[in-house]
């Protein structure tokens, strides 16, 4: 067999085998079998560049360089529905249908209303050209490169057995699609449109990510879904395991005159069409649906928020048509998000690690979405002023898309009542008695005083054992607390002058757990500089921003002299990070602690074989990296750049040195060096460049 054929051979076991495993949940292969049949053509590709294909499976993975999204006309516009909260109305809107076909008999297709952001995929000879979001519905932003990285969206159709209608998680639902012959041909050109989605799981795993590296965290799945589709980084999308389901499809010779055969169709063509789909005859079957899907949405691994009603056969939809703005064929019936009535008690105040104050909002305890809610975050001093709440209030509290649940606002139902004393934000922090303070741009108030506040010290103290930090994690909260009131350690750096009897007390049985512990201390000395970096709980320095900056300052000294103009010089640095930085290494209870673990022998700059690898070689020089490469994947080049002394941005401009170019450079780029005489280096020269 030719190295050409071998490469075709493997994408298609390779689209297989992803459909397989993430459209169906079944995988065929193991892992480490379809990562072995990636790497084979991973290296197969890099060799023969004039066979790229961007619709190839290496291509899920995606890139760290920049994307841009370019606006295009949608074929056809992406209407929205028309919306409704209640029954009533979707008895009218039956009626209207029926009415408009002049009594003929319809079918309705009932399906659920996924929580997402709208997407359009258009494919031409079975190959996916161009995904665009809905935009203003005219326009939308072309976001292919992105949505080439979510696995459940088929690059390459037919490359997959027909799928069986049972739901992927092998279990059969009251309204689950009955088996169908699939229909094998697709036309030549189609759109299909769906939702993108971050799965309840992905979403929660996350969000912890988030909180580690002290990025705001999302609020719902659909926020988190679209913030991700608009990253600039491939990379990035390909790693936050979204999902999409499809519910449409357009196009001028589409396979059945019914919608709902026509998505049997598209799904036995390798698409993620849901399974819980139904055709209804009557108004009641509608509504059985609805009272269903009401319920059991609770148990679905994504988020849903309602029903859309379409009329199933397409001659019927033409005959109904369009008013400005919708179908008059659909409707979206959308589910309340579910509400309780209880008794605003109290107001507490809780301070966090940074010191950022959150209101709580205490109340008589009330059955909510399954569970029973006493309290709910009240997020900030605006919130709680817009809500006017007073103490003894009846409020509204809502668990919606989110995971925590809010007040949404006093019930007017007791509004007659007399009313207890206002809800004031407080100035004074509620631990330690500082006075609050805000920062220029955020909504929160913050006690600043970090050396002295309780649960400041605590969480700090938890950060810096924390797995991902120093790694010291037979020390629990309740320890820290215990010792923290104890007066044993006031901060982090008095953990390493704790001792086994300090930890045990007079207590034998305790011993072994408190020399582990002491263990644990002592081997954290060699935890790596990013990480003790990391560790110190420098606001917004995360694990990757202090792997930035270990890499580009190298020493803890010559970061706490750097300026602002040194961060702003590095890629991925901005002024809030920078300032932070600055901010914290002005502090001298800061630099005291900093002199501690050095006394300690913790490591505060980068090992020296780290070091020995790295030089001024490309010192001052601006780098883009472009292209397949033979010898090292674009993050390690981009490792290699950075280890050097170079910078590595995504796009190319005046400012670039040069373009370190791979096989199939996009041609975009390469004119654009061409016009601004920027010089293209080959791998191997590079390497050269930087072993002298
Ligand atoms: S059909 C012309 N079906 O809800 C009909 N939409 O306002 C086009 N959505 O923008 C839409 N689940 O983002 C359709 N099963 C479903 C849906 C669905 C969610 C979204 C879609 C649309 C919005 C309706």
């Amino acid at each position: 067999m030719s190295e050409q054929e071998r490469i075709a051979q493997l994408r298609a076991e390779l689209h297989r085998n992803n459909y397989n495993y993430y459209v169906l949940n079944a995988p065929a292969i193991s892992d480490q079998d379809f990562d072995a049949l990636l790497r084979e053509l991973q290296e197969l590709e890099a060799h023969h560049p004039e066979l790229f294909d961007p619709n190839s499976p290496t291509q899920r993975v995606g890139s760290d360089l920049s994307n841009k999204f370019e606006s295009v006309e949608h074929q056809y516009p992406m209407l929205s529905l028309a919306n409704t909260y209640n029954r009533e109305e979707v008895r009218q809107f039956y009626e209207r249908v029926s009415e408009g076909l002049a009594g003929e008999p319809f079918e309705i297709c009932c399906e659920l209303k996924f929580d997402g952001l709208s997407i359009s995929l258009v494919y031409e000879d079975g190959r996916l050209v161009r995904a665009v979001t809905r935009g203003d519905g005219v326009r939308g932003d072309d976001v292919t490169a992105n949505i080439r990285t979510i696995r459940t969206i088929p690059l390459q159709l037919g490359s997959q057995a027909p799928m069986p209608a049972v739901a992927a998680d092998g279990q059969g639902d009251l309204f689950a699609a009955p088996a169908l012959e699939p229909v094998v041909s697709w036309p030549q050109r189609f759109e299909i449109r769906g939702e993108v989605l971050m799965p309840w799981a992905s979403f929660e795993a996350l969000n912890i990510e988030r909180e580690a590296e002290e990025e705001p965290l999302f609020a719902n799945p659909r926020n988190a879904a679209s913030g991700t589709l608009k990253s600039k980084q491939t990379a990035i999308v390909a790693k936050r395991k979204l999902d999409a389901y499809l519910y449409y499809l357009l196009g001028e010779d589409l396979p059945a005159e019914g919608h709902y055969e026509n998505m049997e169709a598209a799904r036995s063509w390798g698409f993620k069409v849901s399974n819980h789909m139904c055709k209804a005859r009557t108004l009641d079957e509608v509504f059985a649906f609805i009272d269903y899907w009401d319920v059991e949405r609770k148990n679905l691994p994504i988020a849903t928020d309602g029903i859309v009603l379409k009329v199933n056969s397409l001659r019927q939809q033409q005959t109904l048509g369009m008013t400005a703005k919708s179908p008059r064929w659909a409707i979206a019936y959308k589910f309340q998000a579910e509400q309780a009535s209880t008794v605003l008690r109290e107001v507490t105040f809780q301070v966090g690690r940074t010191g950022a104050v959150t209101p709580v909002a205490n109340m008589d305890p009330v059955q909510l979405s399954g569970t029973i809610v006493r309290r709910a975050t009240l997020h900030n001093a605006d919130f709680v002023a817009q809500l006017d709440l007073h103490v003894g209030d009846h409020v509204l509290v809502e668990k919606g898309g989110e995971i925590i649940p809010k007040i949404v606002a006093v019930d007017e139902a007791f509004a007659h009542q007399p009313r207890g004393p206002k809800v004031e934000f407080i100035n004074r922090c509620p631990e330690c008695g500082a006075e609050l303070v805000r920062y220029e741009g955020e909504a929160a108030w913050y006690c600043p005083n970090e050396t002295g506040c309780p649960p400041q010290i605590k969480g700090r103290i938890e950060h810096f054992v924390s797995r991902r930090a120093m790694n010291i994690d037979t020390l629990g909260p309740e320890t820290i607390e215990d010792f923290v009131s104890r007066g044993l350690i006031r901060n982090y750096a008095d953990l390493y002058g704790l001792q086994v009897d300090h930890l045990s007390g007079a207590n034998d049985s305790r011993i072994r757990s408190a020399r582990k512990t002491i263990k644990a201390i002592e081997d954290s000395r060699q935890v790596p500089f990013e990480r003790v970096l990391f560790a110190m709980g420098i606001r917004f320095v995360g694990e990757s921003v202090a792997k930035t900056l270990t890499r580009n300052f190298k020493t803890i000294d010559a970061l706490a002299q750097a300026s602002l103009d040194d961060f702003l010089q590095i890629n991925g640095i901005g002024t809030a990070i920078a300032e932070s930085v600055i901010q914290w290494f002005r502090n001298s209870d800061n630099l005291r602690l900093v002199e501690r673990l050095r006394g300690y022998g913790l490591q505060l700059q980068l090992s020296d074989d780290v070091l020995s690898q790295q030089s001024d070689r490309l010192a001052g020089r601006t780098i883009v990296i472009s292209g397949v490469f033979a010898h090292h994947s674009r993050d390690e080049y981009k490792a290699l750049i950075e280890q050097h002394g170079g910078k590595n941005t995504g796009s190319i401009s005046a400012k670039t040195s040069f373009i370190l170019a791979g096989e199939n450079m996009g041609p975009a780029k390469l004119e654009k060096a061409q016009k601004l005489g920027v010089a293209i280096i080959h791998e191997d020269e590079f390497l050269k460049m930087i072993e002298d």
